[in-house]
């Protein structure tokens, strides 16, 4: 029997000059999309920022563009199309507006509360089956990630369950297990420094910079940068490795021990690149989060060298982190689209969206 799909997919995306950046994101859920439009009628859920944030847009057809280079999907400019929804045949797709366009969806409330809004009650009167395919939304105790799962058979897709899979690995990991944390994303990064169990952690990017200060070293123009709490959080130890040279903006290397300068530093060094290739080899586990330099900036070549260096390792290779895997991640292991989500799961937490899915 053909049945309605509600399929919440997480399309939201870095947008530069009101334009977005597709992300892996949208390849993996269009694969899912396949799969269910073979028997069923889809209809898709999701977001782009929050009301207020800079990256935030009420339509999400430039979303449906850019998901349409993989399968064909058109948008419905409202979230109650109920008539369209009630008309959709087997093989028809249709992704809805932005769910953050309403107030409620993004209160941290609990799925019972969450299956009494408008939303919740209205999609659920037009779709027979709830699934959730985005990990990358698991953490949010949302309307349109938790709601459902109270008033539709709710299930996780195969998409979400491989996630899960690849990620329990990093829970019990085959040793040596290495972690390369970077980016700007200090408090996830403290975290992970503290509940990974890895043998060594290789530190860049704005981590790594908080790292030479907790170490004891001045950086200069960077330091009024630098919060003391995650200074003060961050622990080092023989397991954690830090920059020994820096590209500072100027595209100058420095030696760390020419600190403090007044120029910012903007990615590792030659060096370090080394060092930090070496330090990976033999390893059998390896978690890359964030990248170690500002390559938004075209500063990438310390973030792209070490992903090279994971890629080659006969190893279980993870690449982690939200908007950063557009950077890469040929020949990782599996790339996790996936930013606070990773964080909450790895972490130990238990993610709300996964409690009341019938097949996990
Ligand atoms: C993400 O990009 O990590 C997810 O879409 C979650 O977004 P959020 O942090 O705005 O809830």
């Amino acid at each position: 029997m053909v049945k309605t799909i509600l399929l919440r997919i997480d399309l939201n995306s870095s947008i530069k000059n009101r334009c977005v950046v597709e992300n892996p994101r949208f390849k993996a859920h269009a694969q899912t999309i396949k799969e269910f439009k073979k028997k069923h009628a889809v209809v898709l859920l999701s977001h782009q920022g929050r009301k207020g944030g800079s990256d935030y847009l009420e339509s999400l057809e430039q979303h449906c563009k850019l998901l349409n280079k993989h399968v064909k999907v058109k948008y419905v400019h409202s979230l109650f199309p109920d008539k369209i929804i009630l008309g959709l045949k087997k093989g028809e797709v249709i992704l809805l507006k932005n769910v953050r366009s309403l107030d409620y969806e993004s209160k941290e409330q609990s799925a019972t509360q969450h299956s009494r809004t408008l939303l919740v009650k209205n999609l659920s009167s037009v779709c027979d089956t709830f699934v959730l395919d985005a990990f990358s939304v698991a953490h949010r105790s949302h309307a349109s990630v938790v709601g459902f799962t109270k008033t539709l058979p709710s299930y996780a897709s195969k998409l979400l369950k491989k996630e899960l899979k690849s990620l329990s690995k990093l829970k019990n990991p085959k040793k040596p297990f290495t972690v390369v944390l970077g980016g700007a994303k200090l408090e996830e990064a403290l975290i992970l420094l503290k509940n990974l169990k890895a043998d060594k952690f290789l530190l860049g990017g704005l981590v790594g910079e908080v790292g030479l200060a907790k170490a004891g070293l001045k950086l200069g123009k960077k330091d009024c940068l630098l919060k003391k709490e995650f200074v003060n959080g961050l622990k080092l130890s023989k397991k954690v490795f830090l920059p020994i040279d820096l590209v500072l903006e100027n595209k100058k290397v420095i030696g760390i021990n020419e600190l403090p300068v007044n120029k910012n530093p903007v990615d590792i060094g030659p060096a370090t690149i080394k060092m930090f290739s070496d330090l990976l080899k033999g390893s059998k586990t390896v978690l890359m989060k964030g990248p170690l330099g500002v390559f938004e900036k075209g500063f990438s070549k310390g973030t792209l060298s070490i992903m090279k260096s994971v890629s080659e390792l006969n190893a279980l290779t993870v690449l982690g982190g939200g908007h950063s895997t557009t950077v890469g991640g040929k020949g990782f292991s599996y790339v996790c689209t996936a930013g606070g989500a990773l964080i909450v799961y790895l972490s130990g937490k238990r993610l709300p969206g996964l409690v009341n899915l019938k097949n996990l």
